[in-house]
């Protein structure tokens, strides 16, 4: 049997996280029309290609998260993506929940689906170059209201679902409950929802004997609502990250990533180097790290616009966002 812990442990090595770039058809059609990019099959490969073909970023990546259409493309180097990531020392991992849908019982709030052919799926991936995978649950703040304790326990039973039966297959799984940002609430109130959604979830692996040592964890930042007035320090932010992981999240899991969430990029880089230091001076005992979607891309995107001559300046920014982001993992 596969030992999954060092798999796990891997994606946190020195210097280094994730890329997301695990965007379904209809979120990377959407992301690729807000920079006026039309989209069709041969874009999107040709925007996976922009992030993973760029030379270097070996020295900031410890893996990727891909769509399972992407796993089956080949680069412009006419390498199959999951084979050129690896040979460059970056794990393939892959999304494999199928997107959310409304609760019948609280149709504002959403659950994930996938889980009914995952089994399958999963030995399909693995035989692909996956070594790891990514759940993502939604977690709508709204005021006191949202969200209801019954979204956040149906959404743990099926990430717990999940990461037993990924551990099974032999590859690593990565549970993200996201916190929305999108909303009024008070960072205080982004905590809150943050430790209650991480302590039902890791009771309900605990009922289901899930093992913890060779799962990560992905998680928002505890930040004001993207419709707050107030604007969080990166100091507010790690205190509160901090405090919410500190009081949810037990020691053994293999470590934990975050998602960037809406904010900028810089945004999203001061946040994290003072979330690293807040962890030092707190002694959290997991790895942290970045897993990033939009915080990495949206400055290539913007000036790659689709087309072939502006790739070499796409990715000059981009290269640059991951220094900044892997300098923030030192702070
Ligand atoms: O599921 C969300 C992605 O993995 C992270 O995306 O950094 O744009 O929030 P984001």
């Amino acid at each position: 049997m596969t030992d999954l812990v060092p798999i796990a442990r891997s994606l946190f090595a020195e210097g280094k996280g994730i890329l997301a770039a695990d965007e379904s058809v209809h979120t990377a059609t959407a992301r690729l029309a807000s920079y006026g990019i039309p989209t069709s099959a041969e874009m999107r490969r040709k925007y996976r290609d922009l992030f993973f073909g760029a030379e270097g970023i070996e020295q900031f990546l410890s893996g990727v998260i891909l769509f399972s259409e992407t796993l089956r493309e080949k680069g412009n180097d006419k390498k199959l993506f999951p084979k050129s990531l690896a040979a460059r020392g970056i794990l393939p991992g892959v999304k494999v929940d199928l997107g959310t849908e409304p609760i019948s019982t609280s149709p504002e709030e959403l659950i994930t689906q996938g889980l009914l052919d995952l089994p399958e799926r999963l030995a399909e991936y693995k035989k692909q170059g996956a070594a790891f995978t990514k759940w993502r649950a939604v977690i709508r703040i709204d005021g006191d209201q949202l969200p209801t304790a019954s979204a956040i326990h149906e959404n743990a039973k099926r990430l717990a679902q999940y990461a037993k039966e990924v551990q099974t297959a032999g590859l690593v799984p990565i549970l993200e409950p996201e916190v929305l940002l999108e909303g009024k609430h008070s960072r205080a109130r982004a905590r809150a929802v943050i430790k209650e959604a991480l302590t039902t979830l890791f009771s309900v692996l605990e009922e289901q004997s899930v093992d913890r040592a060779s799962l990560v964890v992905k998680t928002s930042m505890a930040l004001s609502g993207s419709e707050s007035p107030r604007k969080d320090t990166p100091e507010e932010v790690a205190e509160d990250t901090l405090a919410a992981l500190m009081e949810s999240v037990p020691r053994q899991v293999a470590g934990i990533v975050f998602l960037s969430g809406g904010q900028s990029p810089d945004q999203a880089t001061d946040n994290l180097g003072a979330i690293i230091r807040r962890a030092r001076e707190v002694s959290a005992p997991w790895p942290l790290t970045f897993s990033y979607a939009r915080a990495l891309q949206d400055e290539a995107l913007e000036l790659w616009k689709g087309k072939e001559e502006n790739v070499p300046a796409a990715r000059a920014a981009y290269l640059d966002r991951l220094a900044k982001v892997s300098a923030a993992l030192a702070a």
